[in-house]
């Protein structure tokens, strides 16, 4: 039965450029949507910016411009960059539109019908000078528990601590830099902690629709944290509202109070449905009424599912709408195995990407070649990158064309003869098609990649038993030749189809090739007959060279040192993960917390633990707490020893010139950390009793034998 489907990925925020963190939603969400739109069903694609927020206004305002000018110039940067990489939405819209207002001020009204929003003063930081609250992320002080200067007001970047901005010591605004002031505002607040909502929250996250869980067993998992058994009632009440001045959708009847923009973001999925079904006459109610059969499928990543999970499901159904069926989240993107980074040019923008003429192609295969379904992260590794694609793309599947098609060309006058239906039947299985498509349903793009190029394989197999190219200095064995041309072109459009939703531009210039219809999912059991003519055979893919891959890396050097987004970025990113712990965590016992929970082997040997040799360790100047270490694990470079710099928070306990020889315990995968004094890769585990009956530090020792850089596992 033909499934009628909505698919979303999260609302990038409407301030900064796509990259490929970015992309690796974009790019499986749309492989997702071509193959239902492949095998027959009904899916429509919609995206748009999230524009609302105070880092929008201020970044409007330090430009000089609206923030309506910013949200209009960036969404011109965003569809540019998606539709390079054949991000094929069906609306690309914004939160910023009246389908949007009409839709957050529906699901508002209906919540304060239901008796599900209140009111509450709340005391904030506010900046005098600016007129305005500050979120925490514009308040900065000294760390209170480090000490460490200039950390934003909820979390600390040098020793990880998490707090409220009223515990910073020192505050100040960072718009303004004058001393900010406590003072009281009326909020608005989502009752979460409503015994309806706790129910409700319990029955969803655990729901299966047909038969497939709502959530992924590591999501549903949290969310069970989250949730607390049944009668804890773990959820707070959620502030939806912020103070003028605020670049939002201004809240019904309350004057000077805006929605908050993690508000109106997920509605903004519905009002970019709202702005497609206008144009193109669908029915909404279908699609969003609470017995709507159709399905809703977000994509997201993992560090928002709190918001996915709980508050937008809990809007939609005590709002009066249908809820999620599916949430699919991922894992964050590393690039060589550490997070990415602007300073050594891994912060890779799209838009860089596409200037240094990189076939978008190639990214596409090899996320969807990395992809499982999972909440693991993945990794781009760039050497393995271009192994991957040189050897499956251009050495396997395109291969099998070029080899084959110039005996049809010039030999046959481009006239396709009879396949070899033992062969192709052989190869082409239904049960082979079925596990690709049973991969790609579930999301497992790894999967189904590994099983096409299995296919592949076999098909360059046979080309290698029969040899054309011999068959064709024979005369006699033209008739071979033809069927043996034929039947390999015929494997190479059955591979086709199956790799269209991740090679689209690929595809498509292999319809033109083979001179037919748009390629459709029942094409790959069905070769070409005899007698059908197809065109001429244009090269489809480039191998990756590895200067190209440099060169990316160096431009986004370059480029991206000028900016300074990096640092709010990244304390935003950390801060939405800290948010959504916090909020749970604040009830929590954070002993039992951390000792109760299992982890499974696999995130264990996730840790790279090394015997780590002392090669120098000196005191740092104007650091109270650190010293700063260079570690031998045995890396070189160029043939010359290579040590690790980390700075050890260990001062208090050791004199620098006693650990010089030693051997230690290093964590040498943690992403390399920019601190104050220099970049610190990697940490030296040591261990102190956290409730500071035996004060003291203890780095640990290997028993003797053991050589740096031996694994510690
Ligand atoms: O985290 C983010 O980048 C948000 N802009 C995602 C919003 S998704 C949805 F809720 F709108
Ligand atoms: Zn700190």
């Amino acid at each position: 039965m033909k499934r009628t489907l909505l698919v979303t990925s999260a609302l990038p925020y409407a301030n900064g450029a796509i990259h490929l963190g970015h992309l690796v939603e974009y790019i499986q969400t749309d492989i997702w949507v071509r193959f239902q739109k492949l095998i027959g069903n009904n899916a429509t694609y919609v995206c748009a910016d999230d524009t609302h927020g105070t880092p929008i206004m201020l970044r409007a305002e330090k430009e000089g411009i609206t923030p309506e000018a910013l949200i209009a110039r960036v969404h011109q940067e965003h569809l540019r960059d998606f539709t390079g990489f054949n991000i094929a939405f069906d609306l690309y819209h914004s939160t910023h539109s009246d389908e949007n207002r009409e839709c957050a001020e529906t699901i508002y009204r209906n919540l304060r019908d239901a008796g599900l929003i209140e009111t509450r003063e709340i005391e904030q930081y506010y900046d005098e000078e600016k007129g305005m609250f500050l979120p925490d992320r514009f308040i900065k002080g000294e760390c209170p528990k480090c000490g460490a200067a200039d950390q934003y007001g909820d979390n600390c970047e040098s020793c990880g601590a998490a707090y409220t901005p009223s515990e910073l010591k020192n505050p100040r605004s960072a718009v303004s830099g004058s001393v900010p002031v406590l003072k009281p505002s009326q909020h608005y607040f989502f009752k979460l902690s409503d015994a309806r909502c706790q129910q409700f929250l319990r029955d969803f996250t655990r729901s299966a629709p047909d038969g497939i869980p709502v959530l992924q067993h590591e999501a549903a998992n949290k969310m069970q944290e989250w949730l607390g058994t049944p009668g804890e009632n773990k959820l707070s009440d959620w502030d939806i509202s912020r103070d003028a001045p605020y670049f939002g959708f201004a809240i019904p009847d309350a004057p000077g109070k805006y929605f908050y923009v993690w508000l109106d973001a997920p509605i903004g999925y519905m009002g970019a449905f709202k702005a497609l079904a206008k144009k193109e006459g669908l029915d909404f109610d279908a699609y969003w009424k609470p017995d709507a059969k159709t399905e809703l499928i977000h994509f997201i990543g993992k560090d928002i599912l709190y918001f996915h999970a709980l508050f937008w499901p809990a809007m939609l159904h005590e709002g009066g709408f249908r809820v999620p069926t599916r949430i699919c989240a991922h894992g964050f993107l590393t690039v060589d195995g550490a997070k990415m980074s602007k300073s050594r040019g891994t912060f890779i923008t799209a838009e860089s990407y596409l200037q240094q003429k990189l076939n978008p192609e190639w990214l596409r295969y090899y996320f969807a070649s990395k992809l499982n379904g999972t909440m693991e992260d993945i990794d781009l590794n760039l050497d393995d990158f271009i192994a991957k694609v040189n050897s499956d793309l251009v050495g396997k599947y395109v291969n099998i064309a070029s080899r084959c098609a110039g005996f049809i060309k010039k030999q046959f006058e481009g006239t396709l003869g009879e396949t070899d239906r033992a062969v192709f039947d052989r190869i082409v299985t239904d049960e082979a098609l079925a596990e690709v498509a049973a991969a790609m349903e579930a999301r497992d793009s790894a999967r189904a990649m590994r099983q096409i190029m299995h296919l592949a394989d076999e098909a360059n197999l046979y080309v290698n038993d029969k040899q054309p190219w011999l068959l064709a200095k024979d005369p006699e064995q033209r008739d071979q030749l033809h069927i043996v041309a034929t039947t390999a072109l015929n494997l190479f459009r059955s591979l086709s189809v199956l790799l269209k939703p991740v090679l689209p531009a690929v595809a498509s210039q292999i319809e033109s090739f083979f001179n037919g219809a748009p390629l459709t999912w029942a094409d790959a059991r069905q070769p070409l007959p005899a007698g059908h003519r197809i065109n001429d055979y244009a090269h489809l893919m480039n191998r990756i060279e590895r200067p190209m891959v440099d060169a990316l890396i160096a431009a986004n050097a370059e480029s991206l040192q000028a900016t300074e987004t990096s640092k709010a970025e990244k304390a935003n990113d950390k801060k939405k993960e800290q948010k959504a712990d916090k909020a749970v965590d604040q009830k929590q016992d954070s002993k039992a917390a951390t000792e109760g929970a299992h982890i499974s082997i696999d995130d264990f040997t996730k840790v790279d633990l090394r015997i780590a040799k002392i090669i120098n360790a000196e005191h740092v100047e104007g650091a109270d707490k650190l010293i700063r270490l260079q570690l031998d694990i045995g890396e070189t470079e160029n043939g010359q020893p290579k040590f690790r710099q980390v700075f050890a928070g260990i001062k208090s306990a050791y004199d620098p010139a006693l650990l010089i020889g030693r051997l230690t315990v290093m964590v040498a995968n943690l992403a390399p950390r920019k601190m104050k004094f220099g970049l610190s890769e990697g940490m030296v585990l040591a261990a102190s009793d956290t409730e500071g009956n035996h004060p003291g530090l203890y780095i640990l020792s290997p028993d003797s034998g053991a050589q740096a850089g031996m694994r510690v596992k």
